[in-house]
């Protein structure tokens, strides 16, 4: 496990700090945070840990090389040169997948079958074979990424998305994927003692998300990634990072988050999504407009994704449920409010200005994430 590599974390725009605290958070140092990711160098035993930790990052990428490239020799030779042996064996297959931005190198499709022919090349030299190829053992999505003639060359540790955390078998229709969801539960400073609602629930993600963060339940644990039939990466170390996630789980942790919904169907989802992740009737589910809900406790969180009004004939109506929420909220200062939404006139409607705001995407929509800080009573 001495052999070290450098990892990349993929991360939503806007969530690289976020994904950075949580490389830090698992005992990685040395890391680096640039646009869209996060890097940082460990041993191989962070392939697995990166997996099945980190909430809110979008894969895990493995880096194999870094260089200049301006012309199709360039990037031959210089993907040739790279330890593709080291990684893939000489049967793994590997397809190439690719993109380019602001560079020379433009043509995808060639750039793809050039580091292609330039690994098989190498592979072929290094393994002594003089056919081809088999291609009939373990999978290795090689990516090649140039931006401003610099070419990246990755292999996704991850297989699906890491939002794939195996439990959504059912969704409405507009889902938070898992890793914002997580993202929005990790910049509050709720604590798990702490009551903790959803009046816009949808399928339940963002509850659900908090209830693994409460029980500090690793996210990947119900799921499998590419990376776990590399032959180098020693068996042990994903059975030590899946003890050790077992081992860290707080199941007795108790909780009192509560997610709620105007439509009954998307509760039925939700409560099938949390029995999905493990959760059993960890929470509350309930089916209830917005306008009852009456925070019955004191210091609670209320972290939501409403219906941001974008569709025709519905500007109206997701206005009033702003407004009622801010009539609510007014009475119970010791509460935090957090929502996510792509309405501008968000504040107005609320009828307060927030402690905080954050630029993040939904998607491809731009949203802000307003923060409400309440005053707690001790
Ligand atoms: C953007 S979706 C939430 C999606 C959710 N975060 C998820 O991951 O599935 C907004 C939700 O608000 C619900 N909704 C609409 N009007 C409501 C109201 N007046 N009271 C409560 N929920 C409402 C919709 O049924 C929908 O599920």
């Amino acid at each position: 496990m001495d052999q070290q590599v450098t990892l990349i974390a993929t991360a939503a725009m806007g969530l690289e700090a976020i994904v950075s605290k949580e490389v830090k958070e698992l005992g990685y140092e040395n890391v680096q945070v640039e646009n869209g990711r996060v890097v940082f160098t460990a041993d191989v035993s962070a392939i697995p840990r990166a997996n099945l930790w980190l909430r809110t990052a979008d894969r895990v990428k493995l880096l194999v090389g870094k260089f200049k490239a301006v012309t199709f020799d360039d990037l031959f030779e210089k993907t040739k040169a790279l330890p593709w042996e080291n990684f893939i064996t000489e049967d793994g297959e590997f397809p190439v997948v690719g993109k380019s931005v602001k560079s020379k190198l433009y043509s995808v499709p060639d750039c793809q079958s050039i580091v292609k022919k330039a690994i098989v090349e190498r592979l072929k030299k290094k393994y002594g074979v003089a056919s081809w190829l088999k291609e009939t053992g373990a999978f290795y999505r090689v990516e090649i990424a140039l931006h401003k003639d610099e070419a990246l060359l990755t292999i996704d540790t991850s297989g699906s998305g890491l939002h794939k955390r195996g439990y959504r078998v059912g969704q409405g229709e507009a889902p938070l994927k898992e890793t914002l969801a997580a993202a929005l539960v990790q910049v509050t400073n709720w604590h798990p003692d702490e009551p903790f609602v959803d009046p816009f629930c949808g399928s339940g993600t963002i509850a659900i998300e908090a209830a693994l963060i409460g029980q500090n339940i690793a996210p990947g644990f119900n799921r499998e990634f590419a990376s776990e039939d590399w032959s180098f990466i020693p068996q042990k170390a994903w059975d030590e990072a899946f003890q050790e996630a077992e081992e860290c789980a707080n199941y007795d942790q108790p909780l009192n988050i509560t997610g709620s919904d105007i439509d009954p169907d998307l509760i039925d989802i939700a409560k099938n999504n949390a029995m999905e992740a493990g959760l059993g009737d960890l929470v509350t589910w309930k089916q209830m407009q917005v306008r009852d809900f009456k925070p019955k406790q004191e210091n609670g969180y209320l972290v939501s994704n409403p219906p941001y009004g974008e569709r025709m004939g519905e500007r109206p109506e997701v206005e009033e449920m702003y407004r009622d929420l801010g009539v609510i909220m007014r009475d119970h200062p010791s509460w935090s409010v957090y929502v996510l939404t792509s309405h501008e006139g968000f504040e107005k409607l609320y009828g307060k200005e927030a402690t905080k705001k954050r630029k993040l995407f939904n998607g491809f929509i731009k949203t802000d994430y307003y923060q409400y800080f309440g005053k707690k009573i001790r």
